[in-house]
């Protein structure tokens, strides 16, 4: 257990609210319970802890349940070797504890796998026992970190019986960190992996990295960017990445890493890359091994390749598939696996943006190596606050495809703006494909159900910094448990994992968690209305995507200009992606092309993501586009002002520290939301012609004075800014 765990302690001041906390322990706060006839009924189940086992795994357990239950009930309790009496926890596997081999369990064990468990109560021998059983030591740390959030959201456990694993086979975050310690789209200070100090030094702070990540049943840690440096395969960073392996390895965290695939070149001397090269392949092959031969378990490897200027298989006039392969198959010798990212586009196609991945990729389906899974983000332009799904799920039913999520709020506000994601991530994973008819979700698609893939992933760009209270905003760390929680079991629902968190890292308190939970729910529409409404997409200021910038339109690529995305004119708003424009509806199954494609039919919070609509285009509201335009601007900045009020009516139960924080950021999130509304407004009138209607707020500046605004060394751009913005 690092120092840092408990730096953050709670005691109670004399106004009866908590002290300050700085957010550094997450959701694995071991606070004493303060009602004390649950903490009772807890201690009477529980007066011993029993995890026999002297495996690295099984010391971690075992520690993590003694800090919690010592912390959450208020005593030490005993940890003994064996069950001497009644009322003991006892944790292990039928390997490793005696314990739970008497218990029988086998057939309940047989079914939750390698990395699932069982809690129950059980009577053996005439002892009472409150078990976590499963068929790995993992699988026991699992179970150890949910027994413990029971306790921590006050839940019963006098009659526990549930059984549970993973329906994702590798749940991976990606850090997008650069070796110098700068993340490209990260809000939350500089990398955590400290690259220069590594192997000699481990901070501490990668345990508790480590231990948030197994609590929530994350098994898989992508350490560097995308946008890879080819440094990452010389020795000198192998033995880093080694030291990393084996420090997560206790953990259950597998380590990726992201390749360059032109790094035959810059480190091999090679002049080529060419993926049918013989020495090509070979230099890989050896480099691979090599990898290897330093960390023997490391879980593969992640590649961006002829996206956004990165090297890659087309520049040799070979697909997709051909790149992949080759890695795939130096890998292959080693288990790992190759997760190829389908984030491609060309701005010297001619064709929609929206349309590229699934055009370069669906012909390749079937043709990739089995130890290769495509990633694909959650929707076909890049991580808007709203997306339709991308059509690539349900389109390669050949190919195992991973989900992408992005945590890190590139586009929803960076870490300033409160932005609860579950919901987002939710609409997307419960998105009908009609792949095979209705009832081809895309959660099916990714955890291999539908289509029979045993290799199965989601993955999501990680919002986590070196700031004390890890991804910014004290809210944000939602998104982070969240994204774990899903990947363990996409069925939960985004209320539900509101709820647990907030109990988790707040208060149990059911007033506090009634209205913050209302807080967090509604935040991510708020987003989606005072930034895009209605369909609209990347309408953010060029480069570092801070703020609004719907004029965006001098970029030498035009699938970079916000005007690209928008098409606004004197007739309307929105991008024509039916038959008479792109017929990018044409890439998702019926009856979703002809829904998307039908202006009547078409949902319209994608209403402008797919038609290119009048402005006097009558909605639903009876509002017309341009009024309905508006209306969302506003209704996105009261969202915020509720929020804000809520918040308000919260102070009695949250620490000063951190509830002011969250006042102070919702201050900042309130002022850029009119920023975004009025900015937005004023330049989409510059086409509509028609006035604001009446009851609107008015705009603060005028539209040159917004669009005057720069911003420099906004966090997360990887690229220095030069002065003035190229
Ligand atoms: C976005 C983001 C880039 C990132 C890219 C990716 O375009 O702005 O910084 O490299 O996604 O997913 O690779």
């Amino acid at each position: 257990m690092s120092l840092y765990a408990s730096a953050s302690g709670t005691k109670p001041d004399p106004t009866g609210r908590p002290a300050s906390e700085d957010g550094y322990r997450l959701w694995l706060r071991y606070d004493r319970i303060p009602e004390e006839a649950q903490r009772q009924r807890y201690l009477a189940q529980i007066g011993a802890l029993v995890v026999s086992g002297d495996s690295p795994t099984l010391a971690i357990a075992r520690a993590e349940l003694a800090q919690g239950l010592s912390g959450l009930l208020g005593v030490a309790l005993p940890v003994e070797p064996e069950v001497t009496h009644g009322g003991a926890l006892v944790a292990g596997t039928p390997r490793s504890s005696v314990w739970i081999a008497a218990l029988g369990l086998g057939d309940r064990l047989a079914v939750v796998g390698d990395e699932g468990y069982l809690l129950g109560t059980a009577a053996h021998g005439g002892l009472a026992c409150t078990y976590i059983a499963a068929n790995t030591d993992v699988g026991v740390l699992y179970g150890a970190f949910h027994f413990l959030r029971l306790l921590q959201t006050r839940q019963p456990i006098h009659a526990l019986a549930l059984g549970t694993q993973p329906r994702i086979g590798l749940r991976v975050l990606n850090h997008w960190d650069n070796l110098d310690r700068t993340i490209e789209r990260g809000y939350a200070g500089f990398s955590v992996w400290d690259w220069h100090k590594l192997p000699d030094y481990i901070d501490p702070r990668y345990r508790d990295y480590a231990r948030a990540c197994a609590s929530i049943g994350l098994n898989g840690t992508l350490l560097n960017n995308t946008n890879a440096s080819a440094h990452m395969l010389m020795e000198q960073y192998l033995v880093k990445v080694a030291a990393m392996v084996d420090l997560f390895r206790p953990y259950g965290l597998k380590v990726f890493i992201s390749v360059r695939f032109s790094s035959p070149i810059e480190l091999g001397a090679l002049d080529t890359a060419d993926p049918a090269d013989p020495a090509v392949r070979a230099w890989w092959k050896a480099k691979v091994d090599e990898v290897y031969r330093h960390a023997p378990d490391l879980g593969g490897f992640v590649v961006k390749a002829d996206s956004e200027g990165q090297p890659g298989p087309h520049d040799y006039h070979r697909t997709h598939a051909e790149g992949a392969n080759m890695l795939a198959d130096a890998l292959a010798d080693h288990g790992g696996v190759l997760m190829w990212r389908a984030f491609v586009y060309d701005h010297r196609s001619a064709d929609d943006r929206h349309k590229q991945a699934y055009l370069e990729f669906t012909p390749l389906d079937g043709q990739f190596r089995p130890n290769v899974i495509l990633q694909v983000k959650n929707g076909a332009i890049d991580f808007q606050p709203r997306e339709p799904f991308h059509p690539l799920f349900g389109a390669m039913p050949r190919t195992p495809l991973a989900m992408e999520f992005q945590l890190t709020q590139e586009y929803l506000g960076c870490a300033t703006h409160l932005a609860y994601l579950a919901p987002m991530y939710k609409e997307c994973l419960d998105s009908d494909t009609y792949a095979h008819g209705p009832g081809s979700p895309v959660s099916g698609v990714i955890d291999g159900t539908l289509d029979g893939h045993t290799l199965t992933a989601m993955a999501a760009v990680a919002n986590i910094g070196d700031d004390r209270n890890w991804c910014g905003h004290p809210f944000a760390q939602s998104n982070w448990y969240a994204f774990g929680r899903l990947c363990w079991d996409h069925t939960l629902t985004s209320e539900a994992i509101a709820e647990e968190w907030l109990r988790l890292t707040f208060s149990n308190d059911p007033r506090f968690v009634e209205a913050a939970r209302g807080m967090m729910m509604a935040s991510r529409e708020a987003v989606v209305n005072y930034m895009t409404p209605l369909g609209l997409h990347h309408l953010m200021a060029r480069g570092h995507h801070y703020g609004p910038g719907p004029w965006v339109a001098d970029s030498w690529r035009a699938d970079w200009n916000s005007v690209y995305y928008h098409r606004a004119d004197a007739h309307g708003l929105g991008f024509d992606r039916t038959a008479s424009g792109s017929n990018a509806v044409a890439q998702y199954h019926p009856p979703l092309s002809e829904r998307f494609g039908s202006l009547d039919e078409c949902p319209e919070e994608f209403l402008l993501w797919f038609h290119h609509v009048a402005w006097d285009h009558r909605l639903a509201s009876g509002r017309t586009l341009w009024e309905e335009l508006c209306h969302r601007y506003q209704v996105g900045v009261d969202a915020v002002r509720v929020m804000q009020r809520t918040w308000d009516t919260l102070e009695e139960f949250v620490d000063p520290a951190r509830f002011e924080h969250v006042q102070a950021l919702l201050r900042i999130q309130e002022k850029e939301a009119r920023w975004w509304r009025d900015a937005c407004v004023l330049y989409f009138q510059t086409f509509a012609r028609r006035p604001v209607p009446a009851g609107y707020e008015p705009a603060e500046k005028t539209l040159a004075e917004y669009m005057a605004l720069q911003h420099y060394f906004v966090p997360g751009t990887a690229r220095p800014i030069a002065q003035p913005l190229e």
